[in-house]
């Protein structure tokens, strides 16, 4: 491809001004580069390669082990972690403009490959032939801070919640279509008790008597990897009896697990200043993530009114040594979860974009193309990558094997 071919491929995901950003020029350049009016520096391909363009580069026709599809796929934490394995990604569905931005700037993908919106309009028989099939399904209305919201004003949650709620059917209706080798779902720990457990026995029905296959479930802490509490609900299903096993997963223990510091920002000037959220020559955290005397006083309020009635909300202050809460898609609001410790004389501040990444286990060349509030919404709807990755590599052999039974099409989900 050519320079000017990059440029106008960069300028279909990116705007004249983040490309501008990206390459250290101004966008009116950009413009004329675009229009033919001038011709790009020899540098602006390299540049825009390294920068700009998903890491795989433009052709990713390599030889896959497995195929899978990435539904509800928000910034492709699961995809990452198949990929890991020899994966390749066939068909996502993601419906947030701003997840998708995020996404189109990770992974590149040929014209094999189909980006969808809306899950809920796709025909089950237009979703492409795969092996394994990754949905972290919204999880709102089954978390304990989405159903106390949605009682407090009076709207329907779990299954009832008409159009968050019954995406796991749409789930259904794919497996049961396109009869994948095996299944991987995610979802947060509280989807197994919601509902006095109502919720989770319909899913697990659906999965193992309408569509027969055989499932099996476990919460996993994804402090095991990063230093954040994080228990999710895994899953997994396989359509013939493989005798996989969570016996099988490698899960360092919490004792050896990483704490908070190894997260940081490290502050000594190695790390790239194009992140925007480091400042002069040793790479100090900007202002901005250091909380307000406002905010800093009435969390401290807030905190001690709830403690008087002897209760824990309030904010969770840590240190390089300590473990951190969950990160929240909500984290942008005051980042009460996560406050980092600056000392007796400075105020908290918050986690970075970059560091909610490194929390969740994506590694430093991830690209976040998109604003604050989004990132953090983003991360904190993610899932940790290296526990996914864990359960992809143990899933593998089954996968990759041969199978008894040919597939079988088209059973019905009630
Ligand atoms: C819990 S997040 C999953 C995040 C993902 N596992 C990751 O690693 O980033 C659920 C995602 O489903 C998306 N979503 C919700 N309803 C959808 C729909 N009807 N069609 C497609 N995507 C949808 C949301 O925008 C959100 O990004």
């Amino acid at each position: 491809m050519d320079t000017h071919a990059l440029i106008d491929y960069v300028l279909e995901r990116y705007s004249p001004r983040e490309v501008a950003m990206a390459l250290g020029v101004d966008a009116r350049t950009v413009r004329r580069w675009q229009v033919r009016e001038s011709d790009p520096p020899p540098y602006v391909s390299d540049a825009i390669r390294q920068r700009l363009l998903p890491l795989q580069g433009l052709e990713n026709d390599a030889p896959a082990d497995f195929t899978f599809i990435d539904l509800f796929a928000g910034i492709g934490g699961m995809r990452i972690a198949f990929e890991k394995q020899g994966g390749k990604c066939v068909f996502t569905s993601e419906w947030d403009s701003y997840a998708r931005k995020t996404y189109a700037a990770n992974f590149h993908d040929g014209p094999g490959h189909v980006f969808a919106g809306d899950i809920t309009t796709v025909h089950e028989k237009d979703v492409p032939d795969h092996d394994v099939l990754l949905a972290g399904f919204p999880c709102q209305p089954f978390s304990i801070a989405g159903v106390s919201k949605k009682n407090a004003l009076g709207r329907p949650h779990g299954f009832s919640d008409k159009t968050q709620g019954t995406l796991f059917f749409d789930v259904a209706r794919i497996i049961s279509e396109k009869q994948p080798k095996a299944f991987l779902l995610e979802n947060v720990k509280n989807l197994v008790s919601h509902d006095k457990g109502r919720t989770f026995s319909t899913i697990i029905d659906v999965l193992e008597n309408e569509l027969g296959y055989k499932v099996t479930s476990r919460v996993i802490n994804g402090k095991h990897f990063v230093p954040q509490h994080r228990e999710r609900i895994i899953i997994v299903g396989f359509r013939e009896d493989v005798g996989f096993d969570w016996d099988g997963l490698a899960l360092p223990d919490f004792a050896k697990a990483p704490k908070l510091a190894s997260i940081l920002h490290r502050e000594d000037g190695s790390e790239p200043a194009e992140w925007n959220c480091l400042d002069g020559k040793k790479g100090k955290v900007t202002a901005n993530y250091t909380l307000t005397d406002n905010l800093w006083a009435y969390l401290q309020n807030y905190a001690a009114k709830h403690r008087e009635k002897g209760n824990g909300f309030g904010f969770g202050l840590v240190t390089g040594k300590d473990t951190t809460r969950t990160l929240s898609a909500r984290y942008y609001k005051d980042g009460s979860e996560i406050l980092v410790s600056q000392g007796a004389k400075k105020n908290p501040r918050r986690l970075t974009p970059r560091e909610c990444a490194r929390l969740m286990g994506f590694n430093d060349e991830f690209r976040i193309p998109v604003s604050d509030t989004r990132a953090y919404k983003q991360f904190g709807n993610s899932v940790v990558v290296p526990v996914i990755a864990e359960v992809a590599r143990a899933m593998k052999p089954f996968i990759t094997r041969e199978e008894a039974s040919p597939r079988k099409r088209s059973k019905k989900v009630a």
